[in-house]
């Protein structure tokens, strides 16, 4: 054991986990690429958990870091700030909600609080409906509207959770269906639901989610229920954290996979504006951003240096069209892992869209989640020179290859043929 994972574990929580089994150590990035401690460079398709949007160090973003740090660092919300209303004016002609309204966080878990709060005291109720498998962050409300069990730790919660079906096309009571009759029973399932209680706030969900292992339902699936949820007076809130901002490719936020019925009345969205810098935020209609009637501030939420870097990174992305380079790219990704896993027993699917492609992994031969595999495989991946992630549902079997959108065809090449060896290596 390294010396630093000695320290590590001497002074962290038990329920902190280190990916793999000789944790690493990253040192500096460029591009697409990490170092580790011992100078080993590796290509990075996970981006610390789909953070690194753009590319490491990227120039434009270190230069606005850089200059924005040597002029003032912090100020609050109590002053007038540039550089947050200028990406909140961005993010506002961008999220597709009319005379819409930002209030920048410092992390998705606290956008998501920020909604949950809009929503409950908007509506006047504490009942929140999520999906299962869901993932939304680590705070005591997120958690209590987390559908993935082996991420919510406690069972108490300040709301009332009903959890309905539609987050997971390939599992489930539901899965046998064509896609039509997957909504219908979604809807169906909804409506049953909605019979049995009274009045709650909002729906929260992922378009793909994330942590759950790059699942998703039907595209319009939302659309069907947004025409039930309106009936009723719900609100509909898009956790776009992992979603957004072009990486699914065909689509700026996920909810335009769903848009018959028009946006979301709240998006959530963090990690990759920031390129790593902290930014979290909530986009919302002005009726619901303005129903609190009381004070509300965050001291951290839109420091001026953390905009300078959205800006700069948002940027970046727009005119570089990262969007369409998800939508290429990770088009040839996908077609190549497909080709891969048509080799494999253990491979069950690959799915997925633009840069956020899961492949699930089974015990050969069954349909039986296989988590050692995914384990072994992310080791394999890393001895090649390649880093993923895994994620899925109780059992986490599923890789996560989520690389900054910037990924050029070479590099997509080059860890498809690092991810058939480690598929192979690990049996
Ligand atoms: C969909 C989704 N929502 C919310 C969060 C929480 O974000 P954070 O870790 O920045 O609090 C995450 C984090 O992985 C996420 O994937």
């Amino acid at each position: 054991m390294s010396s630093l994972h000695h320290r590590h574990l001497a002074v962290s929580p038990d329920w902190l986990a280190l990916y793999y089994r000789h944790p690493l150590e990253i040192t500096h990035g460029e591009g697409r690429h990490v170092w580790d401690a011992d100078g080993n460079r590796y290509l990075d398709f996970f981006g610390g958990i789909l953070t690194t949007m753009t590319a490491h160090a990227l120039p434009e973003v270190t230069k606005a870091v850089t200059e924005q740090a040597g002029r003032i660092i912090h100020s609050s919300t109590l002053y007038l700030n540039r550089p947050m209303v200028e990406l909140a004016e961005r993010v506002v002609s961008l999220s597709g909600i009319p005379d819409a309204r930002v209030f920048f966080t410092t992390s998705g878990t606290e956008a998501n609080d920020t909604a949950l709060l809009l929503a409950t005291a908007y509506r006047r109720s504490n009942q929140i409906l999520a999906m299962r498998n869901s993932y939304h962050g680590r705070s005591f409300s997120a958690v209590s509207i987390t559908g993935n069990h082996a991420w919510s730790p406690t069972a108490l919660s300040p709301l009332q959770t009903l959890y309905v079906h539609g987050g997971v096309r390939g599992r489930g009571p539901y899965a046998h269906l064509s896609d039509e009759e997957f909504i219908a029973a979604c809807v169906a399932d909804l409506e049953d639901l909605l019979g049995h209680t009274r009045d709650a706030a909002a729906l929260i969900a992922e378009p793909i989610q994330g942590v759950g292992g790059f699942t998703s339902p039907p595209d319009g699936l939302y659309a069907a229920f947004r025409e039930v949820l309106d009936r009723h007076g719900i609100l509909w809130i898009s956790d776009e954290v992992q979603t957004g901002w072009g990486r699914t490719g065909e689509h700026f936020w996920g909810w335009q996979a769903h848009a018959e019925k028009g946006p979301p009345d709240i998006v959530t969205f963090a990690k990759g504006i920031g390129n790593g810098m902290s930014i979290g935020g909530v986009i919302a209609r002005a009726d619901v951003m303005n129903c609190l009637d009381a004070n509300s501030i965050s001291t951290f939420g839109g420091s001026p240096v953390t905009m300078a870097a959205g800006l700069a990174n948002l940027s970046y992305l727009l005119e570089h069209d990262l969007q369409g380079n998800a939508r290429r790219v990770g088009g040839l990704l996908i077609e190549r892992l497909r080709a891969i896993a048509a080799g494999s027993e253990s491979v069950r699917e690959v799915r997925g869209r633009g840069l956020m492609i899961g492949v699930e992994l089974v015990k050969p031969g069954t349909d039986e989640a296989n988590p050692e595999a995914a384990s072994a495989v992310l080791e394999a991946a890393r001895e090649g020179g390649l880093l993923i992630g895994k994620g899925g549902g109780h059992n986490t079997s599923v890789l996560r290859i989520a690389p900054p959108l910037s990924l050029s065809i070479a590099e997509a090449e080059e860890g498809a043929a690092i991810l058939a060896d480690a598929l192979r290596a690990a049996g």
